[in-house]
C-alpha cells in the first residue's frame, strides 16, 4: 500500500488536470505489517503508551542502529528534549548547534534553558563545520549537537574530539538520518545521545513520534522518569521533579515496528535514489549538491540543490515555479538560526557572520525525495531541471 503523507495532499482535481501526473515533495509507505500490529493493539485494547509494542519498537531500532537503549517519545523535539536534560543541560549552559538546521534543534535547548550558539555551515557537506564550532567553545559550552543534515553524516570523527578535549558531551540530533552511517556504525551510535524523529516525512515514521537512543544505562533511565511525569517507582504520587507528558501511544510503536522490519529495504530505495539524481544532475551548471563526509555514507533524507545566486539570470523562484508548473513539488530550505525573531528575544547571539549558512538559505531547494519515487519519476524532475538551466539542450 502506498499513501501519501498527509501534509502532501493537494487538490486532486488540480493535480489530475496537470499533466503528467504530479509529484509530491513526499510520500509516506506503509508496506508492511503495519495494518495487521494497530489492528492488534484495537483488538487487545491497547492504544496507549501501555501495550507491547512501545517496548518491542524501541527494541528493534535501538538494535538496528546498534544502540543500547531507545526511548520511545511523542516527537523528535522531545527527544531532543530529554536527551539535553538527561546531560544536564540548563540555565547559563551553552550548546553549540549548526546555525543551518531546522528549528527544533534550537528550541529544544531553550526549552531545557539553555542557550543555542551557532556555528556556520561547511560548504561541501552542508552540515556544520568542525572549524565553526571549535571557534565558539568556551567556559560555558556544555555540549556541542550534531545535526546529520538531510540524511548526511557530520565530521563525527572531528566533532568527537572537540567534545573529547573539552570534556563534554556530544549530542546527536539524527532526527533526518536513519540508517546514515559513519566510519562503519549507524547514527544514532556516533554520540553520547541521540534523538530521531518519526514524523511522516522521515524515513521511517510512526506518523508523529521520536526515540532518544543511548549506550548509557543512567541516561536512558533519566529520559524514561521525565518522558513520564517523572512519577516515582513506587505509586506514592508524589513528584520530586518536573516531568513531561511524551509518552509514545502503542498504535504509533506498532507502525514504527513495522516500518523498522523494513528498515533495511526503506533504507536502500533512498540510497539509490539520491545516487540516481547524484548521477542525473552532477553535470549540471550552476546547480551545487551536497557533497560526502570522508567516511560517510549519507541514506539521501531529501536531496536538496543549491543554485549559484542569479544564475541562468533567473532566480530560485522561476525554476521553483517551473517545476511546480510541470507537476514537481518542491520546498525551500530552512532559515539559519541566526535568523529566527524567537532566538533573538530569547536572547541568543543572533550577530556575526553565517556566510554558508545565508547561502544554504537563499539558495536551496529540496526536491522530491519519498522512498517509493521512481526511476522515471527522477528522470523527469531531472530533465526539468536540465532543459530551466540549459534551455534547448545540454
Ligand atoms: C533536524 C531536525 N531536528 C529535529 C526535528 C524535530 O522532529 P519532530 O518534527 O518529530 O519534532 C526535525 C524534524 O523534521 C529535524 O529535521
Amino acid at each position: 500500500m502506498r499513501t501519501r503523507a498527509r501534509f502532501m495532499i493537494r487538490d486532486r482535481e488540480a493535480a489530475d488536470a496537470a499533466q503528467p501526473a504530479s509529484i509530491p515533495v513526499c510520500s509516506v509507505l506503509l508496506a508492511g505489517n503495519e495494518r495487521k500490529y494497530v489492528d492488534d493493539c484495537i483488538d487487545a485494547g491497547w492504544i496507549s503508551s501501555s501495550g507491547r509494542y512501545v517496548a518491542a519498537f524501541e527494541r528493534k531500532f535501538a538494535d538496528w542502529c546498534g544502540v543500547r537503549h531507545g526511548v520511545a517519545v511523542t516527537n523528535g523535539t522531545a527527544a531532543l528534549h530529554l536527551a539535553l536534560l538527561a546531560l544536564g543541560v540548563g540555565p547559563g549552559d551553552e550548546v553549540i548547534i549548526p546555525d543551518f538546521t531546522m528549528i527544533a534543534s534550537a528550541f529544544a535547548v531553550c526549552y531545557a534553558g539553555g542557550k543555542p550558539v551557532f556555528a556556520d555551515a561547511d560548504p561541501l557537506t552542508w552540515n556544520v563545520s568542525p572549524t565553526a564550532v571549535a571557534a565558539k567553545m568556551t567556559s560555558r559550552t556544555k555540549a556541542i549537537m550534531a545535526v546529520h543534515i538531510f540524511g548526511n553524516p557530520c565530521a563525527m570523527a572531528d566533532l568527537r574530539r572537540l567534545a573529547g578535549e573539552a570534556e563534554i558531551p556530544l549530542v546527536e540530533d539524527a532526527a533526518e538520518a536513519h540508517g546514515a552511517v559513519f566510519s562503519g556504525r549507524k547514527a544514532g551510535a556516533l554520540s553520547d545521545i541521540a534523538a530521531f524523529s518519526f514524523f511522516a516525512n522521515k524515513n521511517l515514521t510512526t506518523g508523529e513520534g521520536g526515540m532518544v537512543l543511548t549506550d548509557s544505562g543512567e541516561l536512558a533511565e533519566r529520559c524514561r522518569y521525565r518522558r513520564n511525569l517523572c512519577f516515582p517507582a513506587a505509586r506514592t504520587y508524589l513528584h520530586d521533579d518536573i516531568g513531561f507528558n511524551y509518552r509514545m501511544a502503542n498504535i504509533q510503536a506498532a507502525i514504527g515496528l513495522a516500518q523498522t522490519e523494513k528498515a533495511d529495504l526503506y533504507r536502500a530505495m533512498r540510497v539509490r535514489n539520491g545516487l540516481r539524481y547524484r548521477e542525473s544532475l552532477s553535470g549540471v551548471p550552476g546547480l551545487g549538491l551536497q557533497g560526502g563526509q570522508p567516511g560517510g555514507e549519507s541514506v539521501f533524507w531529501m536531496n536538496g540543490i543549491r543554485l549559484e545566486p542569479g544564475i541562468y539570470g533567473r532566480s530560485r523562484e522561476a525554476l521553483r515555479r517551473h517545476l511546480e508548473e510541470n507537476g514537481v513539488e518542491t520546498r525551500l530550505f530552512f532559515n539559519g538560526m541566526h535568523r529566527q525573531p524567537a532566538l533573538r528575544k530569547y536572547g541568543c547571539d543572533c550577530s556575526g557572520a553565517y556566510p554558508e549558512s545565508d547561502r544554504l538559505a537563499d539558495n536551496g531547494l529540496y526536491l522530491p525525495s519519498g522512498s517509493g519515487l521512481g526511476e522515471g519519476e527522477i528522470a523527469r524532475i531531472c530533465r526539468l531541471i536540465a532543459d530551466f538551466a540549459c534551455p534547448g539542450g545540454r
